[in-house]
């Protein structure tokens, strides 16, 4: 695959060494990847810098993900070990069970600071996550429904606030931003056409072929009907394009085919899950979790 992302070390230093500062703070963390790129949006440097403390992972945005490679992934995550749960923040689907699950996990660490009697602690937890995760709007729907604790800790830095989530479980209202991974450009491609990295690093009309190429063998059914076109398996990608535009009337004056155009299109019927539900990490994948 020839996808090239522009990136620039010196911002990977900056999140990590943010990441390292936040994580000092909390017992419990939340990795928020994903459901459309499981693989693609988790970061193993994380794993490195948790140490000890627990972690859970959450698949969001499964409203827009293959719910068949949904259920998979679960296995998959959960056979490597990792308490998983799904979740859909636009509505709110999970979070109930997400909470259930972080005091699960957090039962060690209590049980340990009633051994040195510690109680009435409430165990910290943080949302962290690739950029456009959806990590803001799982905290806005916990800040919705609790109430804010004014923080006066030593660590949180000026407006960071502790939000009391459930009895004894307070989370930081400022997600942790993980850095995506630039060096395999499948996992480039990935992040790239649902947005996780900003459009000025990449070429978005590679991206958007590369992604009517994959969904022409992954799923074609949902492309022929969403466009109301019909192509071959081998039909070049530009002529599917081409298709696309005519049936949408993509064109421009004198009748010629504007590609840009429905590149744009493309791209964000698929980042709105207008399209369909895809999913472009295939779960029997390793994954690097
Ligand atoms: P971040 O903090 O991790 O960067 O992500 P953020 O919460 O800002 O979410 C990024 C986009 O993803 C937002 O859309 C948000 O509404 C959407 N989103 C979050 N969770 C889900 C989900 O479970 N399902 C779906 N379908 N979308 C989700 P946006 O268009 O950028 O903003 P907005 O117009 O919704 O405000």
């Amino acid at each position: 695959m020839d996808f090239k992302i522009q990136w620039f070390p010196g911002h990977m230093t900056k999140a990590k060494r943010m990441m390292e500062e936040q994580l000092k703070l909390v017992d419990v963390v939340v990795e928020m990847l994903d459901a459309r790129i499981p693989r693609s949006s988790s970061n193993p440097m994380l794993i490195q810098m948790l140490g000890q403390k627990p972690k859970i992972v959450a698949l969001n945005k499964t409203d827009m993900a293959d719910p068949v490679k949904t259920d998979k992934w679960l296995e998959t995550l959960k056979n490597s070990g990792l308490p998983v749960c799904k979740v859909d923040c636009s509505s709110g689907k999970g979070v109930k069970q997400m909470i259930a699950m972080i005091q699960q996990v957090a039962k060690p660490v209590t049980e340990k600071w009633l051994k040195r009697g510690v109680r009435n602690r409430a165990i910290r937890v943080m949302i962290v996550g690739v950029p456009n995760v959806g990590k803001s709007t799982l905290i806005n729907r916990l800040v919705g429904r609790t109430k804010v604790v004014a923080a006066d800790r030593p660590g949180v830095t000026r407006g960071q606030q502790w939000i009391t989530i459930a009895k004894g479980l307070e989370l930081l209202d400022t997600p942790g931003v993980l850095w995506p991974k630039f060096e395999d450009p499948e996992v480039g491609f990935c992040l790239a056409v649902t947005g996780a990295i900003k459009e000025d690093v990449y070429d978005r009309a590679t991206a958007v072929e590369i992604l009517v190429e994959r969904l022409m063998s992954t799923y074609p059914q949902d492309l022929q009907t969403k466009y109301g076109i019909e192509f071959e398996a081998d039909t070049p990608v530009r002529d599917v394009l081409a298709k696309i535009a005519v049936a949408r009337g993509c064109l421009k004056a004198g009748g010629v085919l504007d590609i840009a155009k429905v590149i744009q299109l493309v791209l964000r019927d698929f980042r709105t899950g207008k399209l369909g539900r895809f999913t472009l990490d295939e779960p029997s994948e390793s994954n690097n979790n």
